[in-house]
């Protein structure tokens, strides 16, 4: 697609999507996030029968390291990206920033828990309280579905440093219709199963059609790969699990 189309064709989706999505954003996502925080790791590998597990070591697996990086994770939760890095690196200084202060509580603990420091900063992450030029890697797991991903993604840039990589997991739309009914059809089933055994609360169970439909609107890996190149990241590279249902991207400031 040629330039100008593409930024029109993602502003308008881009638009769509805070249209349609905007009302959870900006309310029942938080305190969705802080009903479950205490039990938000153990429902995701319940639900997925193992294969969350699955996803996280293969997209950590795809993350280069060097002794003595700066790392921002964005969207942090309850810290798993940045307590698996640091067990591979332990000389790395991780800041973690999440708006949620619960998810936060339990990926500080479990942090603690395994004798590590992650760095917390709570805030929204459309704007990033850093400067320019101060990362060396960005990392961000299961959370761009959520956000304006123009201005976040914009913001990740501004910060990496030149020649820093940014690393995106996350669930995607996959460009097979039948794929694509199997993937809700098992996400539906999870979230309602993972509520009754985890009792969650009235508003993470109001919330599962959102998680269906953010999905369904979400972008393929090759959407995903053309929306980072549109954003003037190089070198933008992905994988994908499970025929594009989940998808690794790698993307450098140049
Ligand atoms: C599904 S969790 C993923 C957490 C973690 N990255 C992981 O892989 O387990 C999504 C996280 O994104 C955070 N989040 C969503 N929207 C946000 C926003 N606008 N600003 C900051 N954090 C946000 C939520 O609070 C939640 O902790």
């Amino acid at each position: 697609m040629a330039n100008g189309k593409q930024a029109v064709h993602f502003s308008a989706h881009e638009s769509f999507r805070e249209n349609s999505f905007k009302h959870v954003w900006s309310g029942d996502l938080d305190h969705v996030f802080a009903d479950i925080a205490s039990y938000y790791d153990s429902a995701n590998n319940v639900a997925s029968l193992g294969l969350f597990g699955w996803f996280r070591d293969t997209f950590l697996s795809t993350i280069e390291l060097q002794p003595g990086y700066t790392v921002l994770d964005v969207c942090a939760g309850t810290n798993a990206t940045g307590i698996a890095l640091l067990k591979r690196q332990p000389d790395l200084k991780i800041i973690a920033i999440d708006r949620n202060k619960e998810m936060q509580n339990v990926g500080r603990q479990r942090a603690e828990r395994r004798g590590l420091h992650i760095e917390s900063v709570i805030d929204d992450v459309h704007k990033l309280p850093f400067p320019d030029n101060h990362f060396n890697l960005v990392t961000i797991q299961y959370a761009s579905r959520h956000l304006r991903l123009l201005e976040v993604f914009s913001e990740i840039r501004r910060v990496l440093k030149p020649g820093g990589f940014f690393y995106h997991a996350d669930m995607l739309r996959p460009r097979n219709r039948l794929i694509g009914k199997l993937q809700y059809g098992y996400l539906g089933m999870c979230l309602t199963f993972t509520a009754k055994i985890f009792g969650s609360g009235t508003q993470a169970l109001d919330c599962r059609e959102y998680f269906l439909d953010v999905l369904s609107n979400f972008y393929s890996a090759p959407e995903l790969t053309e929306l980072l190149q549109h954003l003037e990241f190089s070198n933008v590279t992905h994988k994908t699990l499970l025929g594009g249902l989940v998808g690794f991207h790698k993307a450098q400031k140049i």
